[in-house]
């Protein structure tokens, strides 16, 4: 039996094939229930034991032999499908992912990253105190006894005791100042940290809401000065506001916890309703500052014959408004999602001196 010519055509039919529907096609003329091979097959049974045996054989082989290219074909068929799909739909792992918004981080919490990575590049550590005081880490510890008028002017925020409690109540603290008690009584001297946080007055208007924000900052050591004091407060304004130079003027004041007493300054002009910082006739005032009284150190355990050193305390919400051009601090604190997308801040860019504080 000479197959050679249905050989050469199966062969040729399947390298020819363009496509797997194509590829099929030629197995069914070929190998198919009523291909031509399966024909001669059939064939076989009406032969002479012999001739079938001869036949049977080429036949097998040829079989097998298209069968084997009709698989290679659909292999190399896939193969090629695969790689026009990796071609068309390839995705480059290596770019940026797109931004997604889950949220913003409120301009005070922003604000509060930005003076903790400022005042850690100086050596701060961060310290904490509770919310809800006693009156003497709030008041006495800071040399402001009971009858003093200072107690009057906090418009305090008084917590009721249990009936038949006659404690002194508890307080909101009026200012962030407790935290340089618990800290020293805490940590002893030398010590530097900073405490952002919560404070309470009973008082609102454009300016002021019944809730603040405070930033402590102390530094007790053997030789401390008001000219340390008033370099790390200026290279504060410097770094928070981002410019070059700040002009700091202490305006002579009065704190019971520090003596001597300063407002701290900042030269500034206002152009068109726009703050310029470092220059100009107009002073802006940040917070209070001095050198923490000795009846402040020995209230926290510690020796004012052989320590001293410096404490200031800044409105944070203030610096934020001015830092950001927030026009109304009542806003703040509304909870507004329209405000907090305007002026929140990306969730995932956390300030650092290293990377651009606001970038
Ligand atoms: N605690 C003062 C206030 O709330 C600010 C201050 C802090 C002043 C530390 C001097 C030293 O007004």
């Amino acid at each position: 039996m000479d197959t050679s010519a249905l050989r050469a055509k199966f062969l040729g039919a399947a390298a020819a094939a363009s496509d797997e529907a194509a590829l099929e096609e030629v197995r069914l003329a070929a190998l198919g229930k009523k291909g031509e091979i399966s024909a001669l097959m059939a064939t076989l049974g009406k032969m002479e034991p012999e001739e079938r045996k001869a036949a049977g054989a080429t036949l097998n082989i040829l079989r097998d032999e298209i069968d084997a290219a009709l698989r290679a074909k659909k292999a190399a068929l896939s193969d090629a499908a695969l790689d026009a799909r990796l071609k068309s739909e390839w995705l480059d792992v290596t770019m940026p992912a797109r931004p997604r918004r889950m949220g913003t981080i409120h301009p005070v919490s922003q604000v509060m990253e930005e003076l903790t990575a400022i005042f850690a590049d100086m050596g701060f550590a961060v310290a904490e105190g509770p919310q809800v005081e006693t009156d003497w880490y709030n008041f006495d510890a800071l040399n402001i006894p009971p009858e003093h008028p200072a107690r009057q002017e906090h418009d305090t925020f008084f917590m009721h005791r249990a009936d038949g409690d006659d404690r002194p109540p508890h307080v909101l603290r009026t200012h962030t100042s407790p935290v340089q008690i618990r800290a020293m009584t805490e940590k002893g001297a030398p010590i530097r940290v900073i405490a952002p946080g919560r404070v309470y007055r009973m008082d609102m208007d454009q300016t002021h809401t019944p809730m603040f924000h405070q930033i402590e900052g102390l530094a007790i050591d053997k030789d401390i000065s008001m000219a340390n004091l008033k370099w790390v407060i200026e290279e504060f304004a410097k770094a928070f506001f981002e410019v070059p130079s700040v002009e700091v003027r202490f305006r002579a004041s009065h704190f019971p916890f520090t003596e001597p007493s300063a407002e701290i300054d900042f030269r500034c002009s206002w152009v068109g309703g726009q703050l310029r910082l470092g220059e100009g006739d107009s002073w802006l005032e940040a917070g209070g500052c001095g050198m923490v009284h000795p009846k402040v150190l020995r209230a926290a355990g510690i020796d004012p014959d052989q320590y001293q050193g410096f404490a200031f305390g800044l409105g944070i919400d203030r610096l934020a408004m001015l830092k950001y051009g927030i026009p109304d601090l009542r806003a703040f604190f509304e909870g507004d999602l329209r405000w907090l997308r305007h002026y929140g801040f990306a969730a995932l860019d956390m300030p650092d001196l290293a990377g651009g504080l606001s970038a």
